[in-house]
């Protein structure tokens, strides 16, 4: 596929226009599989019941609900640019508070530019990432806000889309990508193109980007990766460097 000047990420606005079915979407395209892939990061970091942890790029919570879920930690923050990602994030967690494994769990939003963190240096023992640096394009400023934010030691996980190994489960995985889901996301959504946009930011993530090494750049050590689901997303872990608080298992 031809990167094109799309590859560009996509705005705000975008982001908001796809927020109220941006749920529907992410379950129904990925058959239900994405929920694993956020409880895997979540449970990929050791923390413990008084760990504070950071969940950037939130959009409507998931990932930020899947660590209060699948970890002893009682608070996370999340933050997104989105002013709509965070509204539906509070109506999320309005709807559930209380419930099952969330009861006597907070979970804090707020807007927030992931390049600019609002927070008091070394405050979070873990940063999460789901889905979110791809569309980054200064990532180098985002990693530079983690790791401020991030205690000595403090260990950042990113889960994003990458494409299979095995050449035909990536073939037949870019074709669903490329084409079925964009003519799936004119019926879901009424628009075929962040559909697409999805695709081409896939690809040219998966080509041209090498996260371990922009972590190492940031100044973060014991980078592990780890594939999901035959490869069609990476989970990421890496730490600050300092007091060995926990190991991430990967
Ligand atoms: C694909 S969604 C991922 C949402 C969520 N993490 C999940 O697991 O479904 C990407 C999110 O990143 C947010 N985003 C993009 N650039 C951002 C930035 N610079 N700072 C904060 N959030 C950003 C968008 O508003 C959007 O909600």
């Amino acid at each position: 596929m031809t990167p094109t000047p799309a590859d560009k990420p996509p705005s705000q606005a975008l982001f908001s226009t796809i927020a109220a079915r941006y749920d529907r979407c992410n379950h129904l395209f990925s058959l239900g599989i994405d929920r694993y892939w956020r409880k895997q990061l979540a449970q990929t970091l050791v923390l413990k019941a008084d760990d504070a942890v950071l969940d950037i790029c939130c959009g409507t919570g998931d990932m930020a609900l899947s660590v209060l879920i699948h970890t002893p930690v009682h608070c996370v923050w999340g933050i997104d640019c989105s002013e709509t990602m965070i509204q539906l994030a509070q109506e999320k967690r309005i709807r559930r508070a209380g419930r099952g494994r969330l009861r006597g769990k907070t979970l804090r939003l707020s807007v927030q530019d992931a390049a600019a963190l609002a927070f008091e240096p070394g405050m979070f023992a873990a940063v999460t990432c789901a889905f979110g640096l791809r569309n980054i394009p200064d990532r180098a400023r985002v990693l530079a806000a983690v790791f401020r934010v991030l205690a000595p030691g403090g260990q950042v996980g990113i889960c994003e889309f990458s494409l299979p190994r095995f050449g035909l489960l990536r073939s037949v995985y870019w074709a669903y990508l490329s084409r079925v889901m964009p003519m799936a996301g004119r019926v879901v959504i009424g628009d075929a193109e962040p559909l697409r946009y999805l695709a081409r930011s896939i690809d040219h993530w998966h080509k041209t980007v090498r996260l371990e090494e922009e972590l190492a750049g940031a100044g973060f050590v014991d980078c592990h990766c780890r594939l999901l689901t035959g490869g069609i997303v990476t989970l990421t872990v890496a730490r600050k460097p300092g007091p060995l608080a926990a190991q991430p298992f990967l």
